[in-house]
């Protein structure tokens, strides 16, 4: 869990840990053994106050479910709760550049979903119906347009990135 390794890594470090249920906020209450560093926030990061200040904002497999539309109000938002020198890392479901392609990744999704014993075809056509993932280079320009600078993929494989940017210190 990225929690507990940041807590293991940054022994200063203070976590506020953000999600729309409380049984994922319960989950991870439950996991993470009381610790005195983690603040836990039930809240809808479209429209609740998520603090500001941070050092780092990580975002891990969520920001696909804003609609492409919301996404430039939330990255200003995002951006103003850093503190200069802050940055964010943002895991992200993707779509690739290439029609083509992105269909064979999706093909392989419903086939390992499949594997899972899980039904393929109704979690892909849940996520067509919920989830807004977009291609790396409208990430980077959104991020780009609400200030972040900087930014780029750290990491990419199939339909999964990891984008960053930083508010720059003035
Ligand atoms: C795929 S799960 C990822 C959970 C966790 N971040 C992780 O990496 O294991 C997506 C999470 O996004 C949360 N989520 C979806 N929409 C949200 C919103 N508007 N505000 C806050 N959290 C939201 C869901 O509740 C869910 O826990």
């Amino acid at each position: 869990m990225m929690a507990t390794a940041i807590l293991t890594q940054f022994p200063h470090a203070r976590l506020t840990l953000f999600d729309l249920t409380t049984e994922m906020i319960d989950a991870c209450r439950s996991r993470l053994d009381g610790s005195a560093r983690i603040t836990y926030h039930v809240g809808d990061f479209r429209t609740d106050d998520f603090g500001d200040g941070y050092d780092v904002l990580l975002a891990s497999l969520s920001l696909h479910h804003l609609a492409v539309p919301e996404r430039p109000a939330f990255y200003k938002r995002a951006f103003r709760s850093l503190a200069p020198g802050g940055h964010l890392i943002t895991a992200e479901v993707i779509v690739d550049e290439s029609p083509v392609v992105r269909e064979r990744q999706y093909e392989l999704w419903r086939r390992y979903m499949i594997a899972q014993g899980e039904d393929g075809n109704a979690w892909y056509q849940k996520h067509l119906a919920k989830d807004h993932p977009v291609e790396i280079a409208t990430l980077v320009t959104m991020l780009s347009e609400a200030g972040f600078s900087a930014v780029g993929c750290l990491w990419r494989y199939l339909n999964f990135a990891i984008v960053s940017g930083y508010r720059a210190a003035v």
